[in-house]
């Protein structure tokens, strides 16, 4: 059994990409594996966040990870700042990351770019993220694309910690789909869909009304040809909406691409917003009865119960490693 450790930011509404990138992974993983998932509030902190809306945020990505399908009982689910190891984990890797790795990240380099002060948590994000991961010594990562840097510098600091006081860490392996591991805007697709960007008619939230739903994908940015064709290079868009379709209805590129042959964008866009509809709808109405539930607390209490025991012996051992003095 291999172990398994992700984590999602409590930073805003949770998209399609979440979903299909990430979410829907944590779920096929978890009858096999011994998993440990987690709401990353402490990483959520790293830009500014309303103290009423990350709270409201943080309870809703909790509730939503068991509404996509994670079983509180097989998997620990917790938050990230209830298991106090991770953050004391993330000082001790701060001293052993170089500044010119964290300046290289592109995460960094996105979220500073043009702004005049920088939190300083921002920059060393990714030794708390590897800290995240090599607490738990997990041996797979589950994973969008957009975070296979921090996953590679997460091997760096796992082996140079290792070369420095004795091998301890194993060095983990992202885990990232095939396809469905970069999903784009809806409006543009040459950025990823994201819950920060500011015009909502660019991602489909995963809380988005069916309705909504549909009235984002006929709106969506396609280009003036006809064909239904997987082309990424020649047919972003059309490419992306691909991805959606055949992620939601189980089916590959080319059964997508065989289905819609010789149909134009009309009535593909239309069966796709019924496709993201049949994946969504189930999931909003188990949204609302975790939420109306009132166990989300004790299921995070358990969750982080569990992690925290193997987190602690982790630091402990780590801390012992590089010759702090324990206490008795
Ligand atoms: P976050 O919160 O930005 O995103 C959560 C997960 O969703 C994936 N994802 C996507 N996948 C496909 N298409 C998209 N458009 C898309 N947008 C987001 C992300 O790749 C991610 O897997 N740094 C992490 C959180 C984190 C973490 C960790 C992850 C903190 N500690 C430890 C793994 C292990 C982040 O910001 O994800």
């Amino acid at each position: 059994m291999k172990r398994v450790l992700s984590g999602i930011q409590p930073s805003g509404q949770l998209t399609l990409g979440n979903y299909i990138g990430a979410m829907q992974n944590f779920v096929k993983l978890q009858d096999e594996q011994e998993c440990f998932f987690m709401v990353v509030d402490m990483h959520a902190i790293t830009v500014p966040q309303e103290p009423k809306a990350l709270r409201e945020q943080s309870e809703a990505v909790a509730a939503l990870f068991i509404a996509a399908g994670i079983d509180p009982v097989k998997s620990s689910l917790f938050m990230q700042s209830h298991v106090r190891a991770h953050a004391e984990l993330g000082w001790l890797f701060t001293t052993l990351a170089y500044m010119g790795e964290l300046e290289r990240m592109t995460q960094f380099k996105d979220k500073s770019a043009g702004k005049d002060s920088v939190g300083a948590g921002l920059f060393v994000y990714p030794t708390l993220m590897a800290a995240d991961i090599l607490i738990y010594n997990a041996d797979l990562v589950p994973v969008g694309d957009d975070q296979k840097q921090h996953l590679e510098l997460t091997r760096d600091l796992a082996g140079r910690f290792n070369s420095r006081y004795g091998d301890y860490f194993k060095v983990p392996e992202p885990y990232i789909p095939k396809t469905g591991a970069r999903i784009m805007s809806l409006d543009d697709a040459g950025k990823k869909m994201s819950k920060s960007n500011p015009n909502p008619g660019s991602y489909i939230a995963l809380l988005d009304p069916p309705d909504v739903i549909r009235k984002k994908i006929s709106r969506a940015t396609t280009d003036s040809g006809r064909e239904i064709r997987y082309d990424p290079a020649e047919k972003p868009e059309v490419s992306n909406l691909i991805s959606i379709y055949g992620q939601c209805a189980g089916l590959t590129v080319a059964e997508v691409e065989a289905r819609y042959e010789g149909q134009g964008y009309g009535p593909f866009k239309k069966e796709l917003a019924e496709q993201v509809v049949a994946v969504l709808e189930p999931l909003q109405a188990r949204y609302r009865e975790v939420r109306a539930s009132g166990e989300l607390y004790d299921q995070l209490a358990s969750g982080a119960e569990r992690a925290a025991k193997v987190a602690d012996q982790t630091l402990r051992d780590v801390k012992e490693r590089m010759g702090f003095l324990l206490p008795r």
